[in-house]
């Protein structure tokens, strides 16, 4: 028993964190570089529904403009992903390649909503929000995804049955990529590209060029 404050606070942040069995070992920035767009994924892991109730529950912690909350999640596990598989576009810049490879498809999904049949800027700002925050929380839990624009929205609110109009596509999975971010001037070529080997190189604008003076 702790006989004074400062042990007492010790040996209660330590029963705190002992109870934490998810706990993050990875620091912001390594989430950040790990974040990126995968369009290869491992099919022979199985991404759970927890796993995405998990990523969806960022929702309830991230700012919303107005703090109107007008996103709404549709989960897509594996056994429905052929709902989604035939509607997305992944890889535009790298049309030859035909993207995704057979048997590295994206299985599970999350379609992002508006529950509004007139989104505003603010509601794009929070799906922006939304978005990159459940993708680093699939990078802290092993998994990996990417942000879908390119896709039928029709086809996607028919097929799933939605309620509301689809905003955006995060297709999620265990990544089978190499990816690495490239240092480039801002009046470089930011198209994305692949060595023979199949690396994938992402060029980001350096920070001296994205700081205006
Ligand atoms: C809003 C948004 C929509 C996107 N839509 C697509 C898409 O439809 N297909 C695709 O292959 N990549 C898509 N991407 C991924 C971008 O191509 C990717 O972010 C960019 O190439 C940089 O790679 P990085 O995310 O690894 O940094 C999208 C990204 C964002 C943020």
């Amino acid at each position: 028993m702790a006989d004074n404050y400062l042990e007492k606070k010790m040996e209660d942040l330590k029963a705190a964190g002992s109870g934490t069995k998810t706990k993050s070992h990875l620091s912001l920035e390594k989430l950040l570089v790990r974040n990126r767009s995968y369009r290869g994924y491992d099919n022979s892991y199985v991404v759970r529904p927890d796993q995405l109730r998990r990523i969806i529950s960022v929702a309830t912690k991230i700012p919303s403009a107005r703090n109107s909350q007008l996103l709404r999640f549709r989960p897509v596990p594996h056994e429905e992903a052929d709902k989604v598989l035939p509607f997305i576009r992944l890889g535009g810049a790298l049309r030859d390649l035909k993207l995704p490879f057979e048997g590295m498809e994206p299985r599970a999904f999350v379609v992002i909503c508006a529950a509004t049949p007139t989104p505003d800027h603010y509601v794009y700002i929070d799906l922006g929000i939304a978005a990159q925050s459940m993708l680093l929380q699939a990078v802290e839990i092993g998994l990996g995804g990417i942000c879908i624009g390119a896709f039928d929205k029709q086809e996607v609110k028919e097929s799933l049955a939605l309620p509301y109009e689809p905003l955006l596509v995060v297709a999620i999975g265990k990544p089978k990529e190499k990816i690495e971010l490239v240092e480039i001037h801002e009046d470089e070529d930011k198209n994305y590209w692949r060595d023979e080997s199949g690396t994938h190189y992402v060029p980001k604008i350096a920070l001296e060029e994205l700081i205006l003076k």
